[in-house]
């Protein structure tokens, strides 16, 4: 969908449709009709209250009016709300060509609130359907205010259409999206964005590297796996580099320690955080954020075979560590652990990492919250904020060296799994502490955010969980140099 800024008034646009909030106890500030807009408030019909909608005609054109409560409570997130549910009647409706009405007084943030809102509600994932959609959805977006807020809309167009790119990636069967169609992806971004390159390692070359981790859960799969990594490094830069690292199990069987049937289809959305961590690289080079970035994507799937990796094997990660495989269905943490050194190896010092990593978060958090752990307080601090700007709320775990005893291992250094339930995302987390050397990092477990949350802009399928968040968070280190 175009999304543009205009300082032009909503009726002169061309839009077929206008959204104007309402605040709590605040008038409309340009009514139509002689009053209208006012008389639907002063009714009732038309109510502030957050997700309230009403609908009106004049001058041939159609409004919604859109609660957006109270002003003091007023936020980005609100406004992603606000704009989600428009989107809804807008659909069903008919529209094409939506303008928002931006109220006075409201921040850059804000703004992009109602861009983000708006195209991500408007997203849907029809490649496999035959039939085309009904209600043919919208085409365009404005945002129509007294001054200039190009900016604001073309920042939060980008992130939107990286989570919407992100969630393709997620809604895609894994027949289709596999690890090599994920390096296709990365390839197809490098020649878009001359400022991002890409190197891919498949096995053989996993294996001569000697990531004994990452290629012990491949060798299951007859899907060749890759290792991912993207760079850009902007002219001019010289912040700390910032390394993202992304589990992309394209899909996850379990392997040996076969998962049960129930939901199993939805292991094709283990690749959440590549996903993330891909489209959320290729929109930093796309905005052109001054900072370094390097981006490590590791991809395979997990499976049952002859070749597959059993309990109680060893592999030997690329640090040298050794790690006993207790249940093969602790793989994240073993594809994990030799990407985040690789990172390490090549100059990262911001570490975060996104993984669909334990089911023992979706217990916690539920679609809420994604887990937060790290070693370095004020990193943890800039990905909490980033979370909380973006609306990807994450929440800090504690790591203790007491759960860091659970993974000591009796025939290996370290073990991949326990055979407890106890604190299974904490003890996940202090595993892919051995392996980020001392770089401070973070840990972003979003098995519980990465799919089917309920939001209103992203209700179901893929969500682009983490997109927003790196943005956010790039923007935070571009600031603090
Ligand atoms: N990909 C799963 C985690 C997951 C579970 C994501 C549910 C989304 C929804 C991960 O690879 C896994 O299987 N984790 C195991 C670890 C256990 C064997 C120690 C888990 O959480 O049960
Ligand atoms: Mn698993
Ligand atoms: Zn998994």
């Amino acid at each position: 969908m175009r999304a543009e800024a205009t300082t032009s008034a909503p009726a002169e646009t061309g839009a077929d449709t206008i959204a104007i909030g309402l605040f709590e106890g605040e008038p409309i500030a340009h009514d139509v009709g002689g009053g209208l807009l006012q008389a639907l408030v002063d009714s009732g019909e038309a109510k502030a209250k957050p997700r309230k909608l009403a609908v009106t005609h004049a001058g041939g054109l159609r409004y919604v009016l859109a609660g957006l409560g109270k002003r003091e409570e007023f936020d980005a997130e609100r406004a992603r709300v606000a704009a989600a549910t428009v989107v809804g009647r807008a659909r069903e409706l008919g529209a094409r060509f939506l303008c928002w009405e931006l109220p006075h007084h409201v921040g850059d943030a804000e703004a992009g609130g109602f861009v983000e809102g708006t195209l991500m509600a408007a997203y849907t994932y029809r490649a496999y359907k035959s039939k085309p959609e009904e209600d043919g959805g919208l085409e365009r977006l404005a945002v129509s205010a007294h001054h200039d807020v190009s900016a604001p809309v073309a920042r939060a167009a980008v992130a939107a259409e990286a989570a919407n790119a992100a969630r393709d990636l997620q809604n895609a069967p894994a027949n289709e999206m596999t690890p090599e169609r994920l390096a296709e992806r990365a390839h197809e971004l490098a020649a878009e964005l001359g400022s991002l390159t890409v190197e891919t390692m498949g096995r053989e070359a996993i294996e001569a590297a000697g990531m004994g981790a990452f290629a012990g859960v491949a060798r299951g799969s007859d899907q060749e796996p890759q290792l991912i990594t993207l760079r850009y490094a902007p002219a001019g830069a010289d912040g700390p580099v910032l390394g993202l690292v992304g589990k992309a199990v394209t899909f996850d069987s379990g392997g040996i320690s076969l998962k049960p049937g129930m939901k199993m289809s939805e292991m094709k959305f283990d690749m959440s955080g590549g996903a993330a961590v891909l489209e959320a690289t290729g929109a930093i080079a796309r905005l052109g954020l001054p900072i370094p970035v390097v981006a490590v994507i590791g991809a395979t799937e997990n499976m049952p075979s002859g070749h597959a990796l059993k309990p109680g094997d060893i592999v030997r990660a690329r640090t040298g560590t050794t790690i006993e495989i207790i249940n093969t269905d602790a793989e994240g943490r073993l594809v994990l652990a030799d990407c985040l050194a690789h990172a390490v190896e090549l100059g990262a010092e911001r570490l975060v990492d996104f993984a669909t990593l334990t089911g023992a978060i979706v217990t916690t958090f539920g679609d809420t919250h994604a887990g937060l752990f790290g070693t370095d307080d004020a990193w943890c601090e800039s990905v909490a904020a980033a979370g909380k700007r973006a609306g990807e709320l994450v929440w800090r775990m504690p790591l203790h060296p007491d759960y860091a005893k659970a993974i000591e291992g009796r025939y290996a250094d370290i073990v991949n799994a326990v055979e407890t339930r106890k604190a299974g995302s904490i003890v996940a987390a202090e595993f892919l502490k051995r392996f980020t050397g001392d770089v401070p990092w973070a840990h972003v477990d979003i098995a519980g955010t990465a799919n089917d949350t309920g939001k209103a802009y992203a209700r179901k399928g893929g969500t682009g969980f983490g997109v927003r968040l790196i943005l956010e968070l790039a923007d935070s280190l571009a600031a603090s140099d």
